[in-house]
This record gives C-alpha cells, structure tokens and sequence, in this order.
C-alpha cells in the first residue's frame, strides 16, 4: 500500500538507488541502509539515509524501531564473482551472516515481508534454456551460493515465522535511470557494458573478451540483459503483492533475449561512433555459455515486462549516465 515505509538495504547501491526512486514514484517512503563500503551517499535522494551495516544487529534493530517499515527490500550484498571463489568468507560473512541478522532482526521488531536480491547465479551451468524458475540450484560460484542459502533460509523463516518473502532472480543488470539521477558505479568496474563504454570513452585502452570459443553463433558468451529501471519496477510490484498478501516465491527477472559479447561491444561501438578496440583472451572460470531468462511467471503473477528490452536503448541510457557521471567523453559522429 503506498504510504508505507520501506526500508532498503544497499539503498545507496546501483539497483537500489533506482528502486528508491521508483519506491518513491510510487508512493511509499523508501529508508537507505547502507555501510557506503561500495554504496554511495549521494545516490539516496528520495528518503532518509541511515549508515549501518546488515551484520550490526543493534544498530539495525535502532533503524527498524525508528522507522516501523512494512516491509524490506534486501540488496546489500557483495557482487563481485571472482572474489567470490578467492576470498569466499567475505562473501558468506556479508551476504548469508548478514541476511540472517537482518531476517532475525526482523523477527524481533514483527516485520514479516521482505524482496529478496537474488541472481540468475542460483542456477549455475544450464541445464536447460531460456531458464525457468523450476530449473535446478546448482550456482557454480561462492557468490551464487551466497544467494543460493539466502533463498533457503527465507523458505524457513517463513514456515518458522511466517515471513513472506520475494526473491527477485536477475539476469544481467544493466543502463541507468533515464533521468540521469543515478546509475552504475562500482569500483573496481568488472561489468562488460560500463567497461566497454570506458574503452568507447577513450579511458580504457582496451576491452578482453573472455573467452571466443563458445558454443554461440560468433563464440562470445550470451547473456540476458536486463534495464535497472525494469528490476527496480519489479521491486514495486513485489513489494505491493507482498502488501497484498502474496507467499513466498521466487521469479526470473530477463527479457528473455540474448546477446553476446561481441553484439554488445558492436551496439556500443554504433552508439558513440567510435570502433571499440578489444583483445581475444581465456575463459573465465565459471561463466556459462548462455544465460537468458523465461520470466513468464513475473509476467503473469506480478505483471511484469521488461519497458526497455531493446539494448539500444539500455547502452544509450549507460553512456548518458556515463557521461554525466565522470564527465563528457567525445562521441564521433554523434555530437
Ligand atoms: N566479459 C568480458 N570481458 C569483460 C567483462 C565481461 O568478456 O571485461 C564477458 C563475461 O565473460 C560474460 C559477459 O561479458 O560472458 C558478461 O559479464 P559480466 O561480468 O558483465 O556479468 P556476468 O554475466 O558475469 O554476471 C554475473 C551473473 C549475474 C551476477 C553478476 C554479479 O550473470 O547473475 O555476475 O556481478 F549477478
């Protein structure tokens, strides 16, 4: 119901940042959450920010009490793949100890409704494609572990407590609010889109193409990308059916189209103007062939659809951001 107070954790990140605006276009009263260890301050715009981290039961329990949220959306986490299989502690210390105390958190303080950030990492190596939710839990990484017992744990809490809970699955986040009011920004920057908009840019000398010998039409990995303002939209409507009295489940978030690595470094070349150089290189570990999603349950029980599936579209609003982010980059032909 809008009017009601959200609290958002990671709400100072790249998709909660969206979603705050988008929580806010609609009517509720987002509350930010956020350690800023990779969050930033000036992103929380559209509601109070509090500073803390998920695993400061305390400090958690003081902003829950402060506030009296409805419900939560969760995205505070550690996203970075790689560093997931070197250092996996950090990534089970933050995002599984870290959702525990929120969800005991929540226990304590009766709020009973949460969405859940989750990842297409859940399913590993696919089995079968496009991906459906019934498709088997298999992550091939720490990271899509993480996600993987977080999942579990929130089916237990809800039989133990009667949590319903909302676990959004996402495919591969992308572009920026059109507005140009937040965006993507991490640091380090491991994501194919901005690191080619930084070779485009003129930042970056060059892109490496992880892998050539796929099974794929041009033997570049296939991915699924889908707009941050469509995620963000999906955050709202899992927050009104939870308000609504929805159960516990979990859905797919894609547009159900693929595109490979080369088609996405030739979309941005074609944008800016400018022939974006790159180099051939190994694999990386773990990264499946193809990943796109069958989202028909998002569709038919939450109503929702990807507004910008076209990747035109998604690299425009990426490079605008970009541009206005870290300051204007000469597009060729463009201008
Ligand atoms: N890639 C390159 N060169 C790069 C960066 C990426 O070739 O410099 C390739 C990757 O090998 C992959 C594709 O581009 O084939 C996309 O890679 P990203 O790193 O942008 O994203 P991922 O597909 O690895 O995303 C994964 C999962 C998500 C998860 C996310 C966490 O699909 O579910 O990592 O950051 F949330």
């Amino acid at each position: 119901m809008s009017g009601s107070t959200i609290l958002v954790t990671g709400g100072a990140g790249y998709i909660g940042s969206v979603t705050c605006k988008a929580l806010h276009r609609a009517g509720f009263r987002p509350v930010a959450y956020d350690n800023l260890v990779y969050g930033h301050e000036e992103f929380v715009k559209w509601g109070p920010l509090e500073k803390g981290d998920v695993s400061d039961a305390e400090r958690l329990q003081a902003v829950i009490r402060k506030y009296r949220p409805e419900a939560v959306v969760h995205f505070a986490a550690y996203t970075y793949v790689g560093e997931s299989s070197c250092d996996p502690g950090k990534y089970y210390r933050n995002n599984v100890h870290g959702s525990l105390v929120l969800l005991e958190s929540m226990v304590r303080e009766n709020v009973t409704k949460i969405v859940f950030s989750s990842s297409c990492a859940v399913y590993g190596y696919p089995k079968s494609l496009p991906i459906r939710e019934d498709h088997p839990i298999n992550p091939s990484n720490p990271y899509g572990r993480t996600k993987a017992v977080v999942e579990a744990m929130l089916r237990d809490f809800d039989l133990a407590h009667a949590i319903k809970s909302i676990s959004l699955r996402y495919f591969n986040a992308a572009g920026a609010d059109p507005e140009l009011e937040v965006g993507e920004d991490h640091n380090p920057e491991t994501h194919l889109i901005p690191i080619t908009i930084e070779v485009a840019a003129g930042r970056r000398p060059s892109l490496t193409i992880f892998g050539n010998d796929y099974q794929t039409d041009d033997g570049t990995c296939i991915r699924d990308y889908v707009h941050v303002i469509d995620l963000a939209d999906a955050h709202v409507r899992a927050i009104d059916a939870l308000l609504k009295g929805a159960a516990t489940t979990s859905y797919n978030l894609g547009t159900g189209m693929g595109h490979s690595v080369k088609q996405v470094i030739e979309a941005v070349s074609a944008l800016t103007g400018v022939p974006v150089r790159y180099v051939n290189a190994a694999r990386r570990p773990g990264d499946p062939a193809v990943l796109v999603a069958d989202a028909t349950a998002a569709s038919r029980e939450l109503g929702w659809t990807a507004k910008y599936p076209r990747m035109d579209e998604i690299l425009e609003h990426a490079w605008d951001w970009y541009n206005k982010r870290f300051g204007a980059a000469t597009r060729q032909g463009v201008q």
